[in-house]
């Protein structure tokens, strides 16, 4: 064997370990990384995030013992048979064979409890009365969230309260995607023509971001969304605002946007309640985002940019620009029929 070798390999493996300790201690997360999974904030990732741990702790254990047993083998008993210093040659032996059975047999046990735990704690099939649902719908690429029992549609961004369990429906409008918000919950797939389902508790108030982890064509990384838990007295006024018919406005170039919104091919895929709703006759094939309170949200498009009025112009000129391949069309507006269909958006709060 070449002597560089097994120096290689251990140092490898000791580099692994090196990393595996920094992702346990915390060193390689911080709160900057907002995909991070390791700083749970609710009952579902938190108990996902204890098994990750026990499991590479074990692991972590395996690794130490088979580093120590191969720099055993290859320094202390390297000499061959007959050299002087070489080990004696065993063909049998019960005890050791015993061991070598028994000890991983105790390790998969330690390892598959925790592991059926887990997956029977984190089905949601522990519905307690008062749980909040929220219809999720998939779209190419954005995601549509419904309030069934409070009348409530919104798009991009999720609000839920704190400390209370929220019972997410997963449903696609076209092809497979996976919903993953990763301090609070999922990933879970949201397939076609099934319901499937996720149930959590989140308990400290924030904003958290999401996004669709399965490929879900072009624009797939860019299909993200913003999940806000809020205090339950913040949810509720949310809740009342979004119930609030939307803004009017009676002049200045809101009032003209609101003119062009409604004769633009806007108003046959987009809903503002009372002003247009999609359209199941004339549509394209395709829903697009519940308008009604457009103005208050931080982010837009998928949650890829601000919700400025920059963007959103934007956004409108060319929306294939932004995101190669998407639905919503090009309408040809610029100038200042653009600007004033922008100061509507931008007015409905
Ligand atoms: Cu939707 Cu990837």
């Amino acid at each position: 064997m070449a002597p560089g070798k097994p120096i290689l390999k251990i140092t490898g493996m000791l580099g692994a370990l090196v990393a595996v300790v920094l992702v346990l201690t915390g060193r390689a997360s911080a709160d900057r990384y907002p995909l991070d999974t390791l700083s749970p904030k609710s009952d579902l990732t938190r108990e996902i995030l204890w098994l990750f741990k026990e499991v590479t702790i074990l692991d972590s254990i395996v690794l130490a013992v088979v580093v120590v047993a191969l720099g055993l083998a290859i320094f202390v008993f390297s000499s061959r048979t007959g050299e002087p210093g070489a080990p004696s040659v065993k063909h049998s032996d019960m005890w050791l064979e015993m061991a070598w059975t028994i000890i991983p047999a105790l390790i998969l046990i330690a390892i598959t409890v925790p592991t059926v735990r887990t997956i029977v704690h984190t089905q949601p099939d522990r519905w307690p009365q008062g749980a909040l649902t929220v219809r999720v719908v998939a779209h190419q690429w954005w995601w549509e969230f419904q309030y069934p029992s409070l009348g409530v549609t919104t798009a991009d961004e999720v609000h839920i309260p704190a400390n209370r369990v929220v019972h997410f429906e997963l449903v696609s409008e076209d092809v497979i995607h996976s919903f993953f918000m990763p301090a609070i919950g999922g990933k879970r797939d949201v397939v076609p023509g099934q319901v499937n389902q996720i149930t959590l508790d989140a308990d400290v108030p924030g904003e958290y971001w999401g996004q669709c982890t399965e490929f879900c064509g072009t624009e797939h990384a860019d299909m993200r969304f913003r999940a806000f838990v809020d205090t339950p007295g913040d949810f509720d006024k949310w809740v009342a605002h979004q119930l609030e018919p939307p803004v009017k406005p009676d002049s200045g170039p809101a009032a003209d946007g609101a003119k062009i919104f409604a004769n633009a091919p806007c108003a046959i895929c987009h809903t503002i309640k009372g002003v247009s709703g999609f359209s199941k006759e004339y549509n394209f094939g395709f829903r697009g985002p519940d308008l009604t309170h457009f103005g208050e949200r931080t982010t837009m498009a998928g949650s890829i940019m601000d919700n400025t009025p920059e963007n959103v112009a934007k956004w409108i000129e060319n929306p294939d620009a932004v995101k190669p391949g998407v639905k919503m069309p090009a309408l040809g507006l610029s100038g200042p029929e653009l600007s004033e269909l922008v100061a509507y958006l931008e007015s409905l709060k």
